[in-house]
């Protein structure tokens, strides 16, 4: 991705941060009806850069009384003047909530770098990102509309797209500002309102956004974020009886969690969950793109994507030559502090490397050839921070551990395929079936496959083709329902029909 020049602003933030380990300023309480505020408790916790493993700043570490507050004053809001707001003022709010996301870029930012570990100029591309977001549900608020059905002379009918009510947004670490945007949008343009719980990983740049809402004209009250852990805040929230919509993404285990704590309130969700993505290379495709495509699809964010490319089925013919090329690429990748734009940053935090490692090894242990990477690191400049090398493992079993489950790191699993019939066995080999990439010349084969591969989308020659227009979920154990796109608006919504005998 190509990136401007870097403002002055940019640069003080950066030196800031890098000569002080921190940044002033940061928020460090719930918002909740539109003001900071401690945890009941008066409980507190850290946030980490992962970059140096250093704790950099702390936060309220919330609970099931912080939770009520929150879920009683969204409760309230939706009572209030944003019932009465019309869809084309949501707009209006909407808009000056994208262009605050962009004068508040810089800031952003760095914090989002600082708090997750991704490399800055990812950071800005999700900033720009959620601004996107925040643009694109802006423009159709005022054209959500119901439709009218046709009874006969003697009847009118019609249906209403109302709010579904208080909506609860859980939010991952990997994407924390991109999350939160992605479901906060929508929701507020249908009318709902809101309470997010961000990962404790990560808890600061959702609380930002809500500010900005604020600063927006947002009614105090639509848009509260409650922080803390997911065992205290995040289960008392999918819990409340107060909550009609949950919208959570994460692991498996813990939607499990979710759908079972939703289950007694009759409460809808979606759930977006975990992925073990195919990208499918058939022999006839543009290689030197192809390369770049699966470079991106697992490197980037340091794999931690729910959507990464994680699998690579390649084609006999070309299994030497691309895996060759995709390991000199991977090796050159250099790792380091987010701040400094390496190839590649640190992953989340202590325990995740942990159990990224520990994939890796126990692979190595089953007989895994690893062409590249395969071991723990630090940043080469200061010795501190969590990463793990770009790893590429070939030679494993379509049954391994490796291939099955999502490490959710920098690390590529190698299968090779022989025919399409066989690409597509593997592509849908696993519990996962979120997305697909395929990279061919073939229209054909590329449509064939995305036919048949059971994913919620597939890319074809381009991962992660697409944006915030497109909508993105997963079927299977990869979760239901859909975010992004006019379905996420359609999600936040209820159908209510009217039907009338006029005669
Ligand atoms: P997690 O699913 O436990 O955490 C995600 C969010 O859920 C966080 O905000 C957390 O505080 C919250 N949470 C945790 N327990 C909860 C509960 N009982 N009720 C309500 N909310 C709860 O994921 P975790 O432990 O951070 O990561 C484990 C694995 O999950 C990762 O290694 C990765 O494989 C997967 N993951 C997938 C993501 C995706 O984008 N689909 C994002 C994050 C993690
Ligand atoms: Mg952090």
């Amino acid at each position: 991705m190509s990136v401007a020049r870097p403002s002055e602003a940019l640069l003080a933030l950066v030196h800031e941060a890098q000569a002080t380990g921190t940044l002033t300023g940061l928020p460090d309480k719930h918002l909740i009806a539109g003001v900071a505020q401690a945890s009941a408790s008066g409980a507190r916790m850290e946030t980490f850069d992962a970059g140096t493993g250093r704790a950099f700043a702390a936060f309220a570490a919330g609970g099931p009384e912080d939770v009520d507050r929150a879920v009683t004053v969204a409760q309230a809001a939706l009572r209030g003047p944003w019932r009465d707001t019309t869809p084309a003022q949501r707009g209006r709010i909407l808009h000056r909530v994208a262009q605050l996301i962009r004068s508040n870029a810089d800031r952003l930012a760095v914090v989002e770098c600082l708090d997750s570990g991704k490399r800055l100029v990812e950071a800005q591309g999700d900033v720009a990102g959620a601004a996107g977001c925040f643009e694109y549900y802006a423009g159709a608020c005022d054209k959500h509309e119901g439709s009218s059905i046709p009874l006969g002379p003697d009847y009118l009918a019609y249906t209403l797209n109302e709010p579904v009510g208080v909506t609860a947004h859980i939010i991952p670490w990997n994407y924390p500002l991109s999350t939160a945007a992605r479901g906060i949008a929508p929701a507020l343009a249908a009318g709902c309102t809101v309470v997010a719980k961000p990962a404790e990983q990560t808890p600061l740049t959702a609380l930002m956004l809500a500010e900005i809402c604020l600063q927006a004209g947002l009614p105090a009250g639509v848009c509260n974020v409650v922080t803390g852990t997911g065992a205290d805040a995040g289960a008392a929230l999918v819990r409340h009886p107060g909550i009609h919509h949950i919208s959570f993404t994460g692991s498996v285990t813990t939607g499990i969690h979710v759908m079972q704590a939703a289950a007694p309130n009759i409460t809808r969700l979606v759930l977006e969950l975990g992925g073990k993505s195919p990208v499918v290379v058939l022999a006839d495709c543009d290689m030197q793109a192809a390369v770049e495509s699966v470079l991106g699809a697992i490197f980037e964010n340091a794999g931690q994507i729910c959507s990464a490319g994680s699998r690579l089925l390649v084609a006999r013919s070309i299994h030497g030559e691309f895996v060759q090329r995709v390991a000199d690429r991977a090796r050159a990748l250099t790792l380091g502090h987010g701040l400094r734009n390496p190839g590649m940053g640190p992953v989340s935090s202590e325990a995740h490397l942990r159990k990224i490692t520990g994939y890796v090894e126990r692979a190595r242990q089953r007989g895994a050839e690893v062409v590249c990477g395969g071991r723990a690191a630090t940043d080469p400049q200061t010795g501190q921070g969590w990463f793990f090398a770009p790893t590429l493992l070939d030679g494993l079993q379509p049954t391994d551990e490796a291939v099955q489950e999502e490490i959710f790191g920098p690390v590529l699993c190698v299968q090779v395929f022989d025919d399409l019939d066989e690409a597509l066995a593997l592509a849908n080999g696993t519990r996962f079936a979120l997305v697909a990439g395929v990279f061919t010349r073939d229209f054909g084969a590329a449509h064939r496959l995305a036919r048949d591969i059971d994913a919620g989308q597939v890319y074809i020659n381009e991962y992660f083709a697409g944006g915030i227009s497109v909508p993105f979920g997963g079927n299977r154990q990869s979760g239901f329902g859909r975010e992004k796109g006019l379905e996420a608006l359609r999600s936040y919504s209820r159908t209510k029909s009217v039907a009338a005998l006029i005669t």
